[in-house]
């Protein structure tokens, strides 16, 4: 049964944005992240033997759930589970905070999807077993910016002197929001933002960046992001429209093809599910890793599940 180097201590205890993650915790994780690859090759670990994970799912999801629940068991461990609202007691108007209390009680660590923004951070104050927030609403999406940071990595080769062009939805696009704040820690890194005018970046993201010396440019146009490092392509976020005429107006509003890549090294990276922002014709090209980039979400689940149990 393969092993793991001794796992150090993150600076959080549960994991609901990534503004609590220093470049330490990210360096560390994406240590063991690798190592958990080898273990992964070798058909897993009982590491977490005897533990449980609550697995909770208020809001559709395939790869983030699937991910959690794949490292959970490849490290040995076990899965309870809820899915949706109206089958739980959510429905009948229990507050998060004591749906939380509950499950604390029957698990070793919980993640949690939520359509409320806020909700992670009410569900992590009631826990008394480590929570990490699997997606609120159109907050944050940490362990998706991790496992997007680690993908940056492994494609690129390095951290630093990072261009990337963020492109779609912005303003509702949570994964946007998580990886921006992580990748921010390393030096020399730069944003071109790319979107309609009414899905910018949330303010309190470039003001960040403000603070920290980061460079960025916005955008509405789709080519003066062709030649970064990395685009990182993201579908308009249907869901979050209350006027569904303006997610009408908007959807479609970037569609990358394989003829915009031609003579370019741009790594191809998309949270997805992808609607139509990528063309087909882009996946057969070495660059597009956004198939590789959601095979990363296991070994980075598992590095972070087992830090956080260690
Ligand atoms: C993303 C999400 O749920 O925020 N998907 C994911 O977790 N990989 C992106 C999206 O739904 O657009």
């Amino acid at each position: 049964m393969a092993s793991v180097s001794a796992l150090r201590q993150l600076s959080f205890g549960h994991l609901v944005s990534t503004e609590q993650v220093s470049r330490e915790d990210m360096l560390a994780i994406f240590s063991v992240a690798q190592e958990m690859e080898l273990v992964l090759q070798s058909g897993g670990m009982d590491l977490l033997q005897g533990k449980i994970l609550a697995s909770l799912f208020f809001e559709p999801s395939t790869r983030t759930r699937l991910s959690f629940e794949t490292a959970m068991q490849r490290l040995g461990g076990e899965i309870i589970t809820a899915d949706g609202i109206q089958f739980s007691s959510l429905y009948k108007g229990e507050s998060i905070e004591d749906m939380i209390r509950v499950v604390s009680g029957y698990a070793d660590v919980i993640c949690m999807r939520h359509p409320e923004e806020g909700s992670a951070e009410k569900a992590a104050a009631a826990s008394v077993v480590p929570f990490l927030n699997a997606g609120d609403g159109p907050g944050q999406h940490p362990t998706q910016g991790l496992l997007d940071v680690y993908t940056i990595q492994k494609e690129c080769g390095r951290l630093d002197h990072i261009h990337i062009a963020v492109v779609g939805d912005l303003l509702y696009g949570r994964t946007v929001h998580s990886v921006s704040v992580l990748l921010s820690h390393f030096s020399g890194v730069r944003f071109t933002l790319i979107s309609p005018p009414e899905l910018r970046m949330p303010r309190k993201i470039v003001g960040m960046f403000d603070e920290r010396g980061i460079a960025y440019t916005e955008t509405e146009q789709l080519e003066v992001g062709l030649s970064a490092d990395v685009i990182y392509m993201t579908r308009i976020q249907q869901e979050r429209f209350e006027d569904k005429s303006e997610y009408e107006r908007l959807k479609g509003s970037y569609v990358l093809h394989a003829d915009h890549l031609q003579g370019k090294k741009s790594v191809v990276m998309h949270p997805l599910p992808r609607v139509d922002e990528i063309d087909p014709s882009v996946d057969t090209l070495p660059h597009a890793a956004y198939f590789r980039q959601s095979a990363n979400g296991v070994p980075v689940r598992m590095a972070l599940l087992a830090m956080m149990l260690s």
